[in-house]
């Protein structure tokens, strides 16, 4: 399968959440080369990697929303607890010994494109007008405080 590239239709223009989003790329292109071989430990540490992954970007980007006030914070909580739910359905058919590596990829295209192209767009113009400076050290050093606090270590 040819690899994906990150366009900028995928961008929110929300730079520290682009770059985060840009590994959900990283993992779709390294599944697809990984599929033909089954290679389960490249699965495993893509499975391993994604799991980390949507636990500290779901988190920053709640905190974000929740701090520029956005209304539908909710809703979309809701939305990124059942991907948490399917990559853990996946990780357990994994565990059991499947080669789930075509339908993570697939849950991951369809992120991109029903999540990230759609929701984390719909919050992207209220962070950008309630934290304009938010790329800047002059937030207050919100922005820093919550990438060590999320993603440290
Ligand atoms: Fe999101």
């Amino acid at each position: 399968m040819p690899q994906i590239q990150w366009t900028r239709e995928l961008e929110i223009g929300i730079g520290v959440i682009d770059g985060q989003h840009r590994r959900i790329v990283d993992y779709i292109n390294t599944l697809d080369a990984s599929e033909s071989e089954a290679d389960r430990a490249t699965v495993a540490r893509v499975l391993g990697d994604l799991i980390d992954y949507t636990y500290s970007h779901f988190a920053f980007e709640e905190a974000l929303m929740e701090e520029a006030g956005y209304e539908y914070l909710s809703v979309h909580q809701k939305t990124h607890q059942a991907f948490v739910a399917r990559v853990n359905a996946l990780k357990q058919r994994f565990d059991d010994g499947e080669n789930v590596a075509a339908d993570v990829a697939e849950l991951l295209r369809t992120w991109l494109i029903s999540h990230i192209m759609s929701d984390d767009n719909s919050y992207a113009p209220i962070v950008r007008e309630k934290m304009p400076r938010i790329e800047s050290k002059e937030q207050g050093g919100w922005l820093g405080r919550m990438v060590r606090r999320f993603f440290a270590g």
